[in-house]
């Protein structure tokens, strides 16, 4: 893989001195309960009368191999906490850590190699490079790992388009392509890297039932097949079947609801 030494992307992704594969040793006497520890986070957006508390002490743990949902209505908070959760956005308190990187106290050149490397997002609006086809668009994210083979990222690619069956619009650019297709290119760059943690925002929005289903069944089967953590926020009752627990969050405020067949239908 190559990588051009002006690209800022790049370099704020390189300069880290450490490598891939020189993370600290797990301390194998130490067994922490969940992969993934969300504690006490809270995010107060402006301040005075335009003060918005958009997170409210946030607690929350989820394990490896542990697709979780997140509901509840709009502008309740949950962008602003699965955004604080990868790394995007820093709490105004409280602290949040994977394995045993405590990402809130991460560099922002720290934080940059943190998202590429652990984290898959996909967000409410599918964010593809729009002069990259869809396949480029899943090769240019391997392309910020060190160290990566270039025939192994083309692979995984299309084997990824392949299980989001999109084999066929892999050379089609964003714009020629459906919102659900895209949606769904959005979800094959979250996996690309292979990330410890995938966080999702509403992936079925602009999808139809049997292709949100698809979709869902195919986050639920790489979280458990490959041990990853998994937080999907949703506001689709029938796609919380298929995840393990579900969160609720009302005004910032966050709740663990039992299971998902607790939930009134
Ligand atoms: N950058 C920002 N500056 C100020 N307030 C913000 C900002 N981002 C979000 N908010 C406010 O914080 C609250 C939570 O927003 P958030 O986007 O997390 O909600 P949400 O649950 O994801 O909503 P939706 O389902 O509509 O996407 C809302 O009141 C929103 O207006
Ligand atoms: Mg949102």
């Amino acid at each position: 893989m190559t990588h051009d030494p002006d690209d800022p992307v790049l370099a704020a992704t390189s300069a880290v001195p450490d490598g891939p594969g020189e993370a600290p040793a797990i301390d194998a006497t130490h067994h922490t309960a969940a992969l993934l520890s969300v504690t006490d986070v809270r995010k107060v957006y402006g301040t005075g009368h335009t003060e918005v508390v958009a997170v409210a002490d946030a607690t929350m743990a989820v394990d490896q191999g542990e697709f979780v949902a997140l509901l509840g209505p709009s502008g309740s908070g949950k962008t602003t906490l699965i955004s604080i959760i990868g790394g995007l956005l820093s709490p105004t308190t409280g602290s949040v850590q994977l394995g045993d990187t405590d990402v809130t106290s991460l560099s922002a050149k720290e934080l940059t190699r943190f998202r590429a490397e652990r984290v898959g997002f996909v967000f409410q609006s599918a964010n593809l490079v729009p002069f990259l086809t869809a396949r480029e668009n899943l090769l240019y994210v391997a392309s910020l790992i060190k160290g990566g083979s270039r025939k192994a990222a083309q692979a995984r690619a299309d084997q990824l388009l392949e299980e989001l069956g999109l084999a066929e619009r892999g050379r089609n650019l964003p714009e020629q392509l459906s919102g659900g297709e895209r949606q769904r290119v959005a979800i094959g760059r979250a996996l690309m890297n292979d990330p410890d943690l995938v966080l999702v925002d509403e992936p079925t929005a602009a999808l139809d039932t049997a292709l949100g289903r698809q979709v869902v069944e195919l986050l639920r089967r790489e979280v458990k097949s490959r041990g990853k953590t998994g937080i999907m926020v949703t506001h689709d009752l029938r796609m919380v079947e298929y995840t393990d627990r579900v969160f609720e969050i009302l005004d910032g405020e966050l709740t663990h609801v039992e299971s998902p067949s607790a939930l009134s239908h």
